[in-house]
Order: structure tokens, then sequence, then C-alpha cells
């Protein structure tokens, strides 16, 4: 077990910095999610950790010893890949169980720890197949065993579930957290499905253009993200922007008229969750006219876009109550779902 501690690190590919000033210090068997936008960083970063990339600047600490200049094997990590690579002329249980052999191992060592973990991850029936005999999940689940047969200070983990079915991918990902509480291994897992790392993460790093956007708890992000970025990325649907300029203390559109953030002049961004926006039949005190423009069915849910006065925007409301497009209606803005940023620097006020 080991804590993993990042001290402004880098990375420079000739002059295009991709890693800039990255400081995270993360707890013994804490399960910790990168999250962001394809070519971010995440994989670069991951792969720093791992002893894969060189590190242009800064501190890498595992277990509290500086690894920088340590090989991947004198880690003591062991990772899934975005692009698992397995052994083509080995069968799936030589896949799986190379490390252990090549570590010295006994048979009977090996065979107990690999039965549960084939098992949990549904291979039991390929384990003499070749690679090629199997279809891409099924590979990726045997790059999955590879890694979790081994007991590692630091899991990394890079896009483990891109190439599986929705099903699959809800298995694995319980498979992957009862893994966690089972082993504790500290663990880094990156992804840009933000319903992973909701579900997966003690701790979320949102990351954008090689920095650290916002990190905080599932929660902590969710309800109080620390910029637009953070609160456009997390949460689907999307949530709702609506810029102003203030004017007199109050946003102002010609339609919609709020009270503005105590002494806050300039550009203001108005963030609202479509299933923060209540949707009302009749006029009601603050409420302001809308009109339906589409109204999608979600199962559970009905996503509406509207427009009121000159903005658009969606709502989500449950998928018993029927609306036609052309409807018009009444919405209303709770103050306590409102997010305000300023437009020009993103930052949360
Ligand atoms: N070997 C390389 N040489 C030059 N630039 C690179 C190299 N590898 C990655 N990059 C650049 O570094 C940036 C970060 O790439 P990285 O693979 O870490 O992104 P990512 O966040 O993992 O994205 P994705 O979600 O698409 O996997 C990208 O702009 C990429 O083009
Ligand atoms: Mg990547």
């Amino acid at each position: 077990m080991a804590t993993v501690e990042c001290s402004g690190l880098r990375k420079c590919y000739g002059s295009h910095e991709v890693i800039r000033d990255f400081n995270l210090s993360i707890a013994d068997h804490e399960f910790v999610v990168f999250l962001g936008p394809s070519g971010c960083g995440k994989s670069t970063l991951l792969r720093m950790i791992a002893g894969l990339e060189d590190i242009t600047g800064g501190d890498l600490l595992i277990g509290g010893t500086r690894v920088n200049d340590n090989d991947p094997g004198e880690r003591g990590i062991a990772m899934v890949f975005q692009n698992y690579a397995l052994y083509p002329h080995m069968s799936v249980r030589q896949n799986i169980t190379f490390a252990l052999e090549r570590a010295g191992d006994s048979k009977e060592r090996i065979a107990k720890r690999l039965a549960p973990v084939v098992e949990s991850l549904g291979l039991d029936v390929y384990l003499d197949r070749k690679p090629t005999e199997l279809s891409g999940g099924q590979q990726q689940r045997v790059a999955i065993a590879r890694a979790m047969i081994k007991t590692p200070e630091v899991f990394l983990f890079d896009e483990p579930l891109s190439n599986l079915d929705a099903k699959l991918r809800g298995h694995l990902r319980v498979e992957i957290a009862r893994l966690h509480k089972t082993l504790k291994s500290t663990s880094i897992y990156v992804t840009h499905d933000q319903l992973e790392a909701m579900t997966l993460a003690d701790r979320i790093v949102l990351m954008y253009q090689g920095r650290i956007e916002q990190m905080g708890t599932p929660e902590e992000i969710y309800s109080r993200p620390a910029t637009l970025f953070a609160a456009g990325f997390i949460g689907t649907p999307n949530m709702n922007f609506i810029t102003f300029t203030v004017q007199e203390g109050r946003l102002r559109d010609g339609t919609l008229d709020l009270p503005a953030p105590e002494g806050v002049t300039g550009h203001v961004t108005l963030g609202i969750r479509p299933g923060a926006v209540e949707v009302l039949d009749a006029p009601a005190h603050d409420a302001i006219p809308a009109v339906v423009e589409r109204d999608e069915f979600h199962g559970e849910t009905r996503l509406v876009a509207l427009t009121c006065g000159v903005q658009g925007l969606m709502a989500a409301i449950p998928a018993a109550r029927k609306l036609h497009e052309g409807q018009n209606l009444f919405i209303r803005f709770p103050s306590q779902s409102l997010h305000y940023f300023n437009t020009d620097t993103g930052r949360r006020l």
C-alpha cells in the first residue's frame, strides 16, 4: 500500500507543454479518478506515474520515495492500458498468470489467485483460447484480469472499460469497485466518462489542458463547480448557461429579471441544471413565460427544449408529464439551484 505524491510535475513534448505544474497528494487506499476531455493529458500523466514516460520537471513520490528515475518494474504498480497489449502466442490463462510465474509464485498460489479473478470477469470459459480468438471486449477483460491478479502498491487504470458495451461496462465498474474494497490498493483511474468517475471515485481530479481544473468528491464538484468548465463537464444533461451584463444589481435580458449576486458587476453567467428548472402550467410568483420547442423522451424523464424570450434552455421533467411543441407554459428558477460565474474569468462567484 502506498501514497502517491505529484509535486510540480511537468511534461513537454519538444516545446509543447502537455502537463503543467501538476500538484496532487493521493492518500493510501484512496481511489482517485483523473477525468477530463480527450487530449487534456490524462494518459500522459498516468504513464509518467507508471514510468513509461520521462518526467520533464517536478517530483514523483510513491510511498514517500522519489521514483522519477526508477524503472516501471521498481515502482510497485500494475497498469491496465487504454490499448491493452496481450501476448498473441499465449493463451488467456498464460497472459493472466505470466507475471506471477515470472516472479516465481507457486502453481497452487497462482491457481488460487486466478480462480476468483477470472470468475468475476466472466473469463472462465475462455482460459485456453488465444487473444485473437476473443472479441475486443473479452480481450480488454483479460487485460484487466492480468492487472487484478497482482497485488500492487498502486493500481493504474487507463480507460479500461472503453471498448465494452454499456451492460458489461456497468458490471465491470461494480467489479472494479469491489476489487478496490477488498485489496484496498491505492488506485488511479483515467476516464473521460463522468458516470464512471462519479460512481468509482473517492475523489475526482478534473483536468483541462494539462492542469487541474478542480478536485473534490463527486458531490462537491457536482454541487459546487468551481468554474464554467467544471459546471459544463459534470452532469447529464448539461447545465444551462445564460449570460448577462449586470445592470443596477439585476440580471436582465428583456424577459428574465433576476437579482445579481451582491457587489458583482460586469459579465455574469448564470448556470442551472435542467432538472432544477421548475416547469409550471399556470402563471405564478417569479415565473416567466416560455414556449416548448422540442420534447425528447429519455425513459424516466423527458428533456424539454424551451425558449424563454431570447434564451433557449433545457428542462428535465418526469416522463409521465405530457407536453406538446408550441405549448405555452411558465418556468421558475429556484434560487438555491443557481450557480453564478464570472463570464470573463470562468470562475465561480
Ligand atoms: N508522443 C507524443 N508526442 C507529442 N505529443 C504527444 C505525445 N503523446 C501525447 N501527446 C499530446 O499530449 C496531449 C495529451 O495527450 P494524452 O494522450 O495524455 O491525452 P488524454 O487526456 O489521455 O486523451 P484521451 O482521452 O483522448 O485518451 C495531447 O495534446 C497529445 O496530442
Ligand atoms: Mg488517454
